[in-house]
This record gives structure tokens, sequence and C-alpha cells, in this order.
């Protein structure tokens, strides 16, 4: 049985005391919730003090990134050691907004995944389709190469935990959320393909979570999919009242 496993992907939003009040006002919401994995990513500068604020609970903390290095003439980069040191459980990477906006290939996402793993940090790997892509007929052709690309001397099976996030593109920040078909049957090709290439344990126990429009209304629905283990949640996660009914519709 996998745990459901839901992440706050803050992006560039919080400062250091929005993130303190949202911390705290979330674990005393959820204070009883057991049963799911839950994950904050704040921005870089507000990790130190939301992983404070989690010290005490059973929640993650992690980052939106890092850097594929560990250390050394990187000027204004963040590494995995970093990360660690500050809480970091787990680590996004491939973030479709790093792939479009920030020139993100699979072959750095490659890299990005090496140095989370080399620094034991549990990766959120991200990949998904454009708008354009999916009205070509290419969505699978896409997240294949994606995860060929991203997976790139990686072996799932000798990892302990491995997160993969299905966000089609058209689905973020856009209010328009793939319908529960759509989604799980792309998470259903993730898993084929996982056991194809790892075995069919490994398959049975990644997590593959969902992103793109999560909110309150829609989540219980998405996570009735018996592909769908998780969210990955932009916007409705920067209310923590929001995010806790996400969160409370995983249990
Ligand atoms: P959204 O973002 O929930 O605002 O669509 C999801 C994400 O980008 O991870």
């Amino acid at each position: 049985m996998r745990k459901p496993f839901i992440a706050a992907n803050w992006k560039m939003n919080n400062t250091v005391p929005e993130a303190i009040r949202f911390v705290t006002a979330l674990t005393s919401d959820l204070k009883a919730i057991s049963g799911v994995d839950v994950v904050i990513a704040p921005p870089f500068t507000a990790l130190y003090s939301a992983g404070v604020a989690l010290a005490d609970t059973e929640f993650y903390l992690s980052s939106q990134n890092l850097f594929w290095e560990d250390s050394g003439a990187y000027t204004g980069e963040i590494s995995g050691p970093f990360l660690a040191d500050v809480g970091c459980r787990y680590a996004i990477v491939g973030h479709s907004e790093r792939r479009q906006l920030f020139s993100e290939t699979d072959e750095t996402v490659n890299r990005r995944l090496k140095a989370a793993l080399r620094n034991n940090l549990v990766p959120i790997m991200c990949v998904g389709e454009t708008l354009a892509e999916r009205e070509a007929n290419q969505t699978w052709d896409v997240i294949r190469r994606q995860l060929d690309g991203g997976l790139s001397g990686i072996d799932l099976a000798a990892l302990a935990d491995f997160v993969i996030a299905y966000e089609p593109v058209w689905a973020i920040g856009t209010g328009k959320t793939a319908t529960s078909g759509q989604a799980q049957e792309v998470h259903g090709l993730i898993r084929r393909y996982i056991a194809d290439k790892f075995g069919s344990a490994v398959a049975d126990k990644t997590r593959i979570i969902y992103g793109g429009s999560v909110k309150p209304s829609n989540s219980r629905e998405l996570l009735s999919n018996p592909d769908i283990d998780g969210a990955l949640v932009g916007g409705a996660s920067l209310d923590p009242k929001q995010f806790a009914a996400i969160v409370r519709s995983a249990h």
C-alpha cells in the first residue's frame, strides 16, 4: 500500500514571516492527521525558518530545485548539501516552469536528480506535456523521453524512496485540471514504464503524484484513482485552509 503524498509547492511566494505563519496554522489544523506524507516546499530563503517551525511535527521540508554540483564557484546556485543542512528531505526536480523559463533539459534534470540522491534527498521528479504536445497525440512520447533522459543511469530499484509528479503543463496555474481519467491514464503508463524498467515491486512502491490546478473541490476524485498517489499543489497550497482540506481528502 502506497502512503499518500501531498506536497505544497509555494513557488516564488511567502517571505519568512509568512512561511512561519503558514506552517504554524497548518500544523495546528492538521495535528491529528496521520497516514499521509505532508511536504512543504518554500522558496530557498524561507527553508530554514519553515524547517524550524516544522521541527517537532511529522511534516517534511522540500526544496523547489537544486544545483548539480555540491560546492564551488557557481554564483547564485544552491546545492544538495546546503539543502540537507537546513533540514530538507525532498527536492523538486525538473518542474515545468524550470524547463520552460530556465531552459532545463532532460540532461540537466538527470544531473540534478543524481545530485539530490548523492545528498540523501528524495527527488520529486516532474514530467508532463504541453497543450500542443497533447493535441498532437505526443503525450506519452514526451513523458517517456523525459523519463528516459531524466532517469539515465539511475536505478530506482536501489532507492528507498522516489516520487514522480505528473504535471500536464496546460493544467498548471490555469484552473484547468486534467480529468480524473486523463490523469489516471498517464499515471498508469508511468507505472507500467517503471515496472518494465525496474520490476513490478519497484512500480508498486513508487509514488506517482498529480499536479495541475489541484484544489479541495477536485482532489478527492483525482486521488481515488488507483495510480494517483498524491498531489503537488501550487496555487491552492498558498492558503493553509485549502491545503489542509486537500491533505484531508487524501486520508
Ligand atoms: P498549480 O501548480 O496547482 O497552481 O496548478 C502546480 C505546480 O506547478 O506544481
